[in-house]
């Protein structure tokens, strides 16, 4: 019998670039918040470890994430038996919406079923960090989180009244035909950790008005320096009336909240007109 579970994309609300570790990455914070948009992983019982994609151009090898996930939670649980997994893809790759990791991430879940395995949420995060720095948010129950470190440590962030925070804007992501590569996209940014706005409250405000002046991923002006046709999506998604307007993560995805659900349908008619890859829907 086969186990399946949706693994869904991020977005980034902001994204600061701190500064540069001697390890080789980069200090950051930023809030990661889960959208509707979505892959599907699904394991089945099997002798050796094995991996297929919906994707003829998607590498199946060991480096892809899923693969990973399976056999660091295998090794670090002497697990002997095996398990195919299947991707279903559907989101962009090299797009900054996380969707290898949060397929690394459904596995690690669908394996620790399948396996019966007695995993605790610190081991599971562990994992997760070892694998990349944004799979442990998809291990994270809340929609959204703030995060420091490199990207793995995470904080629950609330509204005022101390629910979780949830974005409520329609969302429309338009995806440029350019796949980014993040070390290369780190390369273009200069870090920078003096009087940064205080991003945890920045965000729980929900404000988009405050967001458009204050919201900043540092990512967002040297992509759209390099690359026009990440600019040039800013651009149709603010002609468009979007409130807010940003990269995610270190791009090539751009997406843009409305607060008038008509407005972001007319927005997603004209990206795709312009030939973007685009989504709407809420977080
Ligand atoms: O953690 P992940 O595997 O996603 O990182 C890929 C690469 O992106 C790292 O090897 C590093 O070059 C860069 N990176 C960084 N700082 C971070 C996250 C990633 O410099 N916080």
């Amino acid at each position: 019998m086969s186990l399946s579970r949706p693994a869904p994309a991020k977005i980034n609300l902001g994204l600061h670039v701190l500064r540069k570790r001697s390890d080789g990455y980069h200090d950051v914070e930023t809030v990661y918040h889960r959208i509707g948009w979505q892959d599907t992983v699904s394991v089945e019982a099997a002798d050796g470890l094995s991996m297929t994609c919906s994707d003829p151009d998607l590498p199946t090898g060991d480096d892809n994430l899923c693969l990973q996930a399976a056999r660091r939670l295998a090794a670090a649980f002497d697990v002997d038996r095996g398990a195919a997994i299947h991707l279903e893809k559907t989101l962009p790759v090299g797009a900054g919406l996380g969707g290898g990791s949060s397929d690394a991430a459904a596995t690690l879940r669908l394996l620790t079923e399948r396996w019966g395995l007695e995993a605790d949420d610190d081991t599971l995060m562990n994992l997760a960090a070892q694998i990349g720095s944004d799979v442990p948010f998809f291990l994270w129950d809340e929609p959204a989180a703030y995060a420091t470190g490199r990207g793995e440590a995470l904080e629950s962030i609330c509204t005022a009244d101390g629910t979780p925070f949830r974005l409520d804007a329609t969302i429309v992501l338009a995806v440029p035909p350019v796949g980014m590569a993040t070390p290369e996209a780190y390369a273009m940014v200069v870090p920078d950790d003096v009087d940064r706005p205080a991003l945890k409250p920045l965000v729980a405000s929900g404000d988009l008005g405050r967001w458009r002046s204050e919201l900043v991923n540092d990512f967002t002006e040297p992509i759209a320096d390099r690359y026009p046709a990440v600019d040039a999506a800013r651009n149709v998604l603010h002609q468009q009336g979007a409130d807010y307007v940003s990269l995610s993560g270190s791009g090539s995805a751009v997406y843009g909240l409305f607060t008038s659900p008509r407005q972001a349908q007319a927005a997603r008619q004209t990206a795709d007109r312009e030939g973007y890859r685009t989504w709407l829907g809420t977080a």
